[in-house]
């Protein structure tokens, strides 16, 4: 069976997360790609979660992990994109609720925010659970084509 491809970008706020996650993709199995930076001078965040939000649009990959400083703009910028379901988790039960409710199909992370084990094991619950359906299906669908809240 092909390994899957997981697609990760990060600004220089998550360089030094970027790289040890990256290594545990790789010990995983998992086939990375990875978009930059890899360095900490300064980088503008959207353009590196846009450029991941192209990667999974395109098919390149179908799951993702954005790092920034706080993880917030990386999930804002990722959101904009219809394909994505970005969602900033802080610890072990948001990155599986995120997974089991919402169907995520990336992660964002604060590296300034949490500790490298707690990103980690943020990651492995984000890749190890599976979305729920059910209940949640219509919920994410909806998310898919919103309907423009109008004034009564
Ligand atoms: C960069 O200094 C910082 O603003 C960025 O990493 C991120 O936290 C933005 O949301």
């Amino acid at each position: 069976m092909p390994s899957e491809t997981v697609v990760i970008a990060a600004d220089h706020g998550g360089v030094e997360l970027k790289a040890l996650l990256v290594g545990d993709l790789k010990a995983r199995g998992f086939d990375v790609l990875d978009l930059g930076t890899d360095s900490s001078a300064s980088v503008d965040y959207p353009d590196f979660a846009q450029a991941l939000a192209k990667a999974i649009r395109d098919g390149r990959a179908a799951r993702g992990v954005l790092i920034c400083g706080s993880g917030i703009g990386m999930s804002i910028a990722a959101n904009r994109f219809p394909e994505i379901r970005a969602a900033l988790a802080h610890d072990h039960l948001s990155a599986k609720l995120c997974r089991q409710h919402n169907d995520a199909n990336v992660l964002c992370l604060g590296a300034r925010l949490i500790g490298p084990e707690v990103a980690r094991d943020c990651l492995n619950a984000f890749l190890d659970t599976k979305f729920e359906g059910g209940r949640h299906a219509g919920r994410v669908a909806k998310m898919s084509s919103p309907v423009v809240a109008t004034e009564a």
